[in-house]
């Protein structure tokens, strides 16, 4: 795809097959990842977390449902692969960095024609969960901050022709 086509393609997706992610698809989206800009080429503050294991894929929902008080609510909207950024920085700047990771992660999927989502509160409320952030192999002294949640959407949708949004405002000075 025109990199100006994967903008236009990219789309949040809630609502995913539970057809598995091929491994290559999932390795080019680990490597869009590490073309990421990291600031002060901090790299290794960053970790990423591959989950495909239903079992943790589900200890991820729990956590996020029983937040939100809702035990059948499912904030993955039932992805096969999740891919969790985690930083060991403290403050915006782990964030910043985790951000541009999942930004390229979100679009690389688009590419490879697979649905996506930036999933935060479900990993903010995991990140609470010490035992399994060890599951989801997370090192000692880093914090799970954000993730993508991968797979084929159910109804794929069509790039758009405009953007959603219509409200930020823009001055040129
Ligand atoms: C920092 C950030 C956090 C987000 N967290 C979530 C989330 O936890 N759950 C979710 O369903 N969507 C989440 N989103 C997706 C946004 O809701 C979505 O990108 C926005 O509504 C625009 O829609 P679009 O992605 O289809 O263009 C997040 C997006 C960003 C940038």
């Amino acid at each position: 795809m025109q990199f100006s086509d994967v903008l236009r393609a990219r789309v949040s997706t809630r609502d995913f097959l539970a057809t598995p992610v091929p491994a290559a698809s999932a390795d080019e989206l680990l490597q869009a990842a590490l073309y990421a800009p990291v600031g002060m080429h901090k790299y290794e503050t960053l970790h990423l977390s591959v989950i495909t294991d239903k079992g943790v894929l589900e200890r991820i929902r729990l956590c996020a449902a029983s937040a939100i008080g809702d035990a059948a609510a499912d904030p993955l909207h039932g992805a096969p692969l999740l891919i969790v950024v985690s930083s060991s920085q403290q403050g915006e700047i782990g964030a910043l960095n985790v951000s541009c990771m999942i930004q390229n992660m979100l679009l690389a999927a688009t590419d490879l024609g697979l649905g996506n989502l930036y999933v935060r509160g479900a990993i903010v409320e995991a990140a609470k969960d010490r035992a399994l952030v060890a599951a989801m192999k997370v090192p000692n002294g880093f914090t799970p901050m954000a993730s993508v949640a991968v797979g084929y959407a159910r109804e794929p949708e069509a790039p758009r022709t405009a953007p959603k949004n219509t409200v930020t405002t823009i001055d040129r000075v």
